[in-house]
């Protein structure tokens, strides 16, 4: 006779569900958008199948939507053109420039939604990086005001929270004393303390056109081959002032969120990029995988990873099928 039969708890979807250890709502869900100028204006990303590039009121709707299935937050990365990009990335910090305008069009729609913004050079500079380029390298200390006045300026137009994306050594600290000297003491900080050099972003700077002119991001972003080094960057990003600390990519840096979750006491994001979601979306199209079905299982693995809440271009998909099964 067998003592133990850990089947036992698997009897019946009754019996599942008391064991379950790990829980997924649309609650946990971010929205990343890729806003671009115009009205009723789509551009499909043909990287990453089912995503565009929206105008202003046709974000605000997507926005809507998001919030009627019960996810409460999205994400913001505007897709300039480049007669607006230039090395110092100057637009970022124009008042009346896409973004702030998009970040003002959701806050006066829908008070409640979550705007988070993204603070890197990237999609506003020219040479394509994060940081500003000095003699053919990333100068780290000339790019922190820059990142500072856009997180600013991003605050001044609503954003609940801003997410510093560039991976620039001190920049929390920088950007958090910015932001209180103006007076935005309660705009939170979702630093993307543990991002990695990954080529699962391509499909990303497609929809952005913001691929690095030359060079990469390795020296900035992590490497790959490397966790225990994460463990500097969240400290750093805690003792400087970070409300939320980010990792990404996302499933193929589950053992990261689990070493993060386990050594702070801040919440956790991880963000399923823009690869991982083209991945599912093909793989699915072809008929390989079942879409509904590995999109749930991959963000109930974050979560089980030690996500509290999840970044995904896929979330409304993900709101509906949560919705119907509740
Ligand atoms: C850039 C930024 C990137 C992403 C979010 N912010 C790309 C990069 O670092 O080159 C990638 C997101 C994705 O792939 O979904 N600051």
């Amino acid at each position: 006779m067998l003592t133990a039969r850990p089947r036992r708890n698997r009897t019946s979807p009754g019996i599942r569900g008391l064991v379950r250890e790990t829980h997924l709502s649309p609650a946990h869900l971010v929205l990343p958008l890729f806003v671009q100028e115009g009205t009723r204006n789509e551009t499909p990303i043909a990287a990453m199948p089912g995503q565009s590039r929206l105008s202003i009121d046709l974000i605000v709707e997507k926005a809507r939507e998001a919030l009627s299935l019960g996810v409460p937050a999205v994400a913001l990365f505007p897709a300039l053109p480049d007669s607006l990009k230039d090395p110092l990335g100057t637009e970022s910090a124009n008042a009346s420039g896409l973004l702030q305008r998009t970040v003002r069009a959701l806050k006066n729609a829908l008070p409640d939604l979550v705007v988070i913004t993204d603070v890197a050079l990237d999609p506003y500079s020219s040479d394509g990086h994060d940081g500003v380029v000095v003699d053919g390298r990333i100068d780290n200390d000339r790019t922190l005001p820059l990142l500072a006045r856009m997180a600013v300026s991003q605050a001044e137009a609503g954003a609940d929270i801003v997410a510093p994306s560039d991976m620039m050594d001190g920049r929390v600290g920088f950007i958090r004393k910015a932001l209180d000297e103006a007076g935005y003491t309660s705009v939170g900080i979702c630093s993307y303390a543990v991002k990695y050099a990954s080529s699962f972003y391509g499909p990303f700077r497609e929809a952005l056109d913001s691929a690095p002119r030359s060079g990469d991001k390795k020296t900035y972003q992590m490497d790959p081959a490397n966790a225990r080094e994460c463990l500097r960057e969240i400290a750093l990003d805690e003792a400087e002032g970070a409300d939320f600390l980010l990792v990404k990519p996302g499933l193929p840096y589950a053992d990261v969120i689990r070493l993060v979750r386990d050594n702070s006491r801040l919440p956790v994001a991880a963000y399923q990029v823009s690869g991982e979601y083209t991945m599912l979306k093909l793989a699915a199209e072809r008929g390989f995988l079942d879409y509904d079905a590995c999109l749930l299982e991959s963000l109930v693995c974050l979560r089980r990873a030690g996500a509290d809440f999840i970044f995904t271009y896929a979330a409304l998909d993900a709101a509906r099928l949560l919705n119907r099964s509740a």
